[in-house]
């Protein structure tokens, strides 16, 4: 009787799951579709424990209660904490933690599965996937978090880590076809393999990739989670598996689409290390002039239609809510306000959109970069804050720069051109902007919380 209710609690996690997912694809909707998923994913877990077939020890679960209770307590805290701008970094420690949870699932269950079984694929498989997941995502959070800063390139890396990879598909096709080489002192020269292929991986992508780089390696713990479940002939774990495999791989493809590369490009080539061919020298350089809160105050006042272009800064500084307010003063002037959106603006998908759901900006002001690009051309001023490479013409006219090809915001066709950044400092991409230096562009220099809110003061004052 316990394994037909068993195996529906599973179909239902694996509906919610699916449910979840297609949720998450609008934010009015996402936060729902977030707790639909974990709803059941808590039933799935429920269901195991309590529907398990055969005696299960107390101990064990003391020792799964232990764990859920330390792990809910840990996840809610820190992803209570965690600042929006660090949310890359969260998440390739999660996914870091999936991938080990993946491997010792292979390590436990290798000196219980019959010899020459073919489930032996999945063990091995299991672990390897989930191994360099790990130790790329650990690599990757040290990179994010500025422990390690740049990339280290080996001599001949790609070449060391292709044959690194051989040897590792090698020793498992020996495990696999030859029973002498079926034994545990291979199977941990195999996660010894893993973990230093990991790390070879990751450590010569530039910080600026990391994003990428996780939701690739996100894919791979899809995946070695789906060989788990394989092993286990558990199918909600095999859904959530597959499904969390193929999210990432397309993320993966969204991302490098929006910034206009292939991913062998992130994976072996040199952007974002610091080492692109951009003119942060200076060789670009012009002059550039600067504008006060007072008159950006006016100008905007008397404009008919303002767009505004949120970037990473404006996360960085929180200043979503002092913009909502900028745009709901000026759209009380009778001046027509939207925003801009550029896929890959910020440090995450999706993060100019769910920073500015925060502060309660209505939806429909959001415009996605295809439908506004035309929009620039007709419009007064465009008041860029915090954002840098996604407006920078370079992408479009400037074959040698790294940044060649990426589509961009076409601010430049406005009227006016406001920038609202610290410094003259280039952005992820490490490149110089020569949109700082057009005629029509005036620097709004501080920090973005600080000078928007001096400028709502001024607003109001009109
Ligand atoms: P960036 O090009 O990184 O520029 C952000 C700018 O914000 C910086 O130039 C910085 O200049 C300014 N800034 C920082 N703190 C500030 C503050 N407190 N107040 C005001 N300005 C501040 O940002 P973007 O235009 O949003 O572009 C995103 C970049 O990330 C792209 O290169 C993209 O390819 C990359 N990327 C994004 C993703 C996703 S999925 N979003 C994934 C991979 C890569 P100052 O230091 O002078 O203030």
């Amino acid at each position: 009787m316990k394994a037909p209710i068993l195996e529906i609690s599973y179909l239902i996690a694996s509906v919610s799951f699916v449910i979840g997912l297609k949720r998450m694809s609008n934010a009015k909707t996402a936060r729902n579709g977030n707790l639909l998923a974990a709803a059941g994913m808590t039933i799935a877990i429920l269901a195991t424990i309590i529907l398990h077939e055969g005696p299960v020890p107390p101990l064990i679960y003391g020792l799964i209660g232990l764990a859920l209770l330390l792990g809910s307590v840990l996840g809610w805290f820190t992803a209570r904490k965690v600042a929006m701008t660090k949310m890359p970094e969260l998440v390739s420690l999660f996914n870091g933690m999936g991938g080990a949870c993946a491997a010792l699932i292979s390590l436990i269950e290798y000196p219980h599965i019959s010899p020459g079984a073919g489930i032996l694929i999945s063990v091995l498989a299991g672990l390897m996937i989930g191994t360099v997941s790990f130790s790329g995502s650990m690599i990757a959070f040290a990179k994010l978090n500025g422990t390690l800063g740049k990339a280290i390139r080996l001599p001949f890396y790609n070449i060391i880590n292709s044959l690194m990879l051989v040897a590792m598909l090698v020793l498992c096709g020996l495990m696999l076809w030859d029973a002498e080489f079926n034994n545990m002192i291979n199977l941990y020269i195999l996660l010894g393999m893993s973990v230093v292929y990991g790390i070879l991986f990751v450590i010569p992508i530039g910080g600026a990739d990391m994003p990428v780089v996780i939701s690739l390696l996100n894919s791979f713990t899809g995946l070695a989670a789906a060989f788990g479940g394989f092993l286990y002939g558990n199918k909600a774990m095999l859904t959530g598996g597959i499904l969390v495999g193929s999210a990432g791989t397309l993320l993966t493809i969204v991302m490098c689409k929006a910034m206009n590369r292939p991913l062998s490009n992130v994976i072996f080539g040199a952007f974002g290390g610091g080492s692109g061919s951009g003119s942060s020298d200076g060789s670009e350089k012009g002059s550039i002039k600067d504008i006060s809160v007072g008159d950006l105050a006016v100008l905007m006042n008397y404009s008919k239609k303002v767009i505004i272009v949120p970037g990473y800064g404006l996360a960085v500084a929180q200043a979503q809510h002092v913009i909502h307010e900028i745009e709901e003063l000026l759209e009380s002037r009778g001046v027509e306000v939207k925003y801009a959106i550029h896929p890959v603006a910020g440090r995450m998908p999706g993060h100019m959109n769910v920073l500015l759901a925060e502060s309660n900006v209505d939806y429909g002001k959001l415009a996605e970069m295809e439908e506004v690009n035309p929009e620039f051309a007709s419009t007064n001023v465009v008041l860029v804050v915090g954002a840098n490479d996604v407006v920078n013409p370079a992408a479009r006219n400037d074959t040698s720069s790294p940044i060649y090809g990426m589509p961009i915001l076409d601010v430049d066709h406005a009227e006016h051109v406001i920038v609202n950044k610290r410094s003259m400092n280039a952005g992820y991409a490490g490149i110089d902007n020569a949109l700082f230096y057009d005629p029509k562009t005036s620097m709004l220099f501080g920090d973005a919380k600080k000078v928007l809110t001096e400028l709502a003061t001024e607003l109001k004052s009109l």
